[in-house]
């Protein structure tokens, strides 16, 4: 029998989350980046930075964002050192779009490649990335163990992945909060700003059914990554990993 896999809190086939995760995202585009300040209230701003920061980028590195949706990652990237050489990758076109209009609006139109294609589909060639960064996009990955694989074989030896994603709070009282919010107040401003309950339901579904931290440590370390760690942020509501190819 051919695998589930979570899509929110229903199980389906690796293809159908496929489509599935495709159409959120053609159905968030147009207002994906005015979602993400309303909902995070500007701050994911703020953890995005401390991403970057956490990139340690250097000149001439050679970068690839994946999953870099509206380009929020790839345009800090850029700002932080503009030497570089920047693929961007996703699935979703509408989203891709964004990215590119985004540099473009920026001012950067050099050494930076587009990719249209999921993580998991891709044969990147190997051994030529320092750094691969991925945000909030890894959640919504179909088959954990292939991205890594995929992302493993691309990286050069001492190259570096970066992965930020949502995670839940460990204190009783303060997961109980987030749950309520994430359940009740996302969706309902999904449903007036965006005219888009059911993604935004998605959102808070994916994220109550994704891995905890340590789970994805452990994965990281299985895909061969070393010196994996992670530290929380803002309340633990995200957490950045971070590890190295040997
Ligand atoms: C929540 S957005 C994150 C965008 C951006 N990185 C940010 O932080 O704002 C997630 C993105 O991941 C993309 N995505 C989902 N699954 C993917 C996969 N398997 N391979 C590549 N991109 C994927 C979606 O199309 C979407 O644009």
């Amino acid at each position: 029998m051919k695998k589930k896999v979570n899509f929110g809190f229903k199980k389906v086939s690796e293809d159908t989350k496929n489509l599935l995760i495709n159409n959120v995202f053609t159905s968030v585009a147009d207002n994906y980046d005015l979602m993400n300040d309303l909902m995070s209230l500007g701050i994911h701003r703020v953890w995005k930075n401390k991403m970057i920061k956490l990139c340690n980028l250097q000149d001439c590195q050679k970068v690839i964002d994946i999953a870099t949706g509206s380009g929020d990652i790839a345009a800090r990237l850029l700002k932080s050192e503009d030497n570089i050489h920047l693929t961007c990758l996703d699935t979703n076109l509408d989203m891709l779009s964004l990215c590119k209009n985004k540099l473009l609006d920026l001012g950067f139109n050099k050494n930076i490649d587009f990719i249209q294609s999921s993580i998991e589909k891709i044969k990147l060639d190997k051994n030529i990335f320092d750094l691969s960064t991925i945000a909030f996009g890894f959640r919504n990955f179909t088959n954990h163990a292939i991205a890594l694989q995929n992302i493993f074989d691309s990286l050069k030896p001492g190259g570096k992945i970066v992965i930020m994603e949502f995670s839940q709070p460990r204190d009783k009282n303060r997961n109980k909060f987030y749950d309520y919010h994430i359940h009740n107040i996302i969706p309902k401003i999904g449903e007036v700003i965006a005219k888009d309950y059911d993604s935004y339901k998605y959102l808070a579904e994916s994220i109550e059914t994704y891995m905890t931290p340590d789970e994805v440590t452990k994965i990281l370390i299985d895909s061969g990554f070393i010196k994996v760690k992670y530290l929380y942020l803002f309340g633990d509501i995200v957490t950045i990993h971070v590890g190295y190819k040997n």
